[in-house]
């Protein structure tokens, strides 16, 4: 069945991901709060989308740690909640995991096929999400990202921004003794879409290829923006954070679906930041 975007119902597009979608009906936390279900019920009946979109989260991985209950209630019980309106409406749900539902200790990348052991709570409410949008529909995406980057200077909170925010120093810290697989948010979209069109369900990895520490992110960005800034490799120790951050979040696809991280991330300076900085 062709999918049609303009029957989409998209959570949480206010955010870094939501910015890359360019299709169907946009809610936000104001229009829609997932952790409301008779909201939801009501919202979803209203639009009778043949798919849902899911992208809200609470996505600060420290707030989680000090907030378990908060994190539970936004991540798990708002997946079930959206689960239950895509189960009454025969729609398809798209669920955005993270690679931080495994237990970090694979010497190589996570493959689909993995099972999942999350340490943090962030990790431990998103895949309870994953649990729970296998265990009530059969018509399902999970697509699991990485160290996400994406959003520009308007909505990037995370580590590029975090590095880019810094580069009036004359030297940044990044850690090296962790890695990941970064992923450009605007090629998770894409991504998605490609799988939506095919008709695919299942679990997928959609981080960009590759893998690195963040010192070689750091490194990255300011070869390409401020080569005079020195990055200096630190331990993890380094920085104090609430939540624990496991060895290695690398990831690894069964599918071909994107490209190189370092590619990834040049277009995203090139196209989202360099026009916007001094
Ligand atoms: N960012 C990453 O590094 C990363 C990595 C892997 C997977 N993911 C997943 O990717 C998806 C999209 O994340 P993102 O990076 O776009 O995060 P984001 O920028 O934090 O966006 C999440 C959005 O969800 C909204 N939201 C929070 N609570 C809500 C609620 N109760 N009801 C409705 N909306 C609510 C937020 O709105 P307010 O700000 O107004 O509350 C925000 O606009 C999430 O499922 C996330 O877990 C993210």
């Amino acid at each position: 069945m062709e999918t049609d975007f303009s029957k989409v119902l998209v959570t949480g597009s206010s955010g870094m991901v939501g910015s890359y979608v360019d299709f169907g009906i946009k809610t936000d936390h104001r229009s829609l709060d997932v952790t409301d279900l008779s909201e939801v019920l009501r919202v979803s009946e209203f639009y009778k989308p043949k798919v849902i979109f899911h992208l809200a989260a609470e996505t600060d991985v420290d707030r989680c740690e000090r907030d378990p209950e908060h994190a539970y209630l936004v991540n798990s019980i708002g997946t079930y909640n959206m689960a239950v309106a895509a189960r009454n409406l025969g729609a398809k749900l798209v669920y955005i995991s993270t690679a931080g539902v495994f237990d970090g200790t694979k010497k190589e990348p996570y493959t689909e096929e993995d099972e999942p052991n999350p340490q943090n709570y962030y990790g431990r409410s998103k895949y309870l999400g994953e649990l729970i949008v296998k265990s009530v529909l059969k018509d399902y995406i999970i697509a699991r990202a990485g160290w996400m980057f994406g959003g520009g200077p308007e909505k990037d909170q995370k580590f590029v921004a975090k590095i880019i925010n810094q580069l009036d120093k004359p030297e940044i810290r990044a850690v090296n003794d962790k890695i990941g697989s970064p992923t450009y948010a605007k090629d998770l979209i894409s991504g998605i879409k490609k799988l939506l069109v095919a008709g695919r369900t299942g679990i997928f990895h959609l981080s960009s290829k590759g893998v690195c520490s963040r010192y070689d992110v750091a490194l990255s960005i300011v070869k390409s923006l401020r080569p005079s800034v020195k990055v200096l490799p630190v331990d993890s120790s380094y920085f104090k954070l609430d939540a624990a951050r496991v060895c290695s979040e690398a990831m690894i696809s069964k599918e071909d679906l994107s490209r190189p991280w370092q590619e990834a991330l040049e277009e995203y300076l090139d196209t989202e930041w360099k026009p916007f900085l001094k």
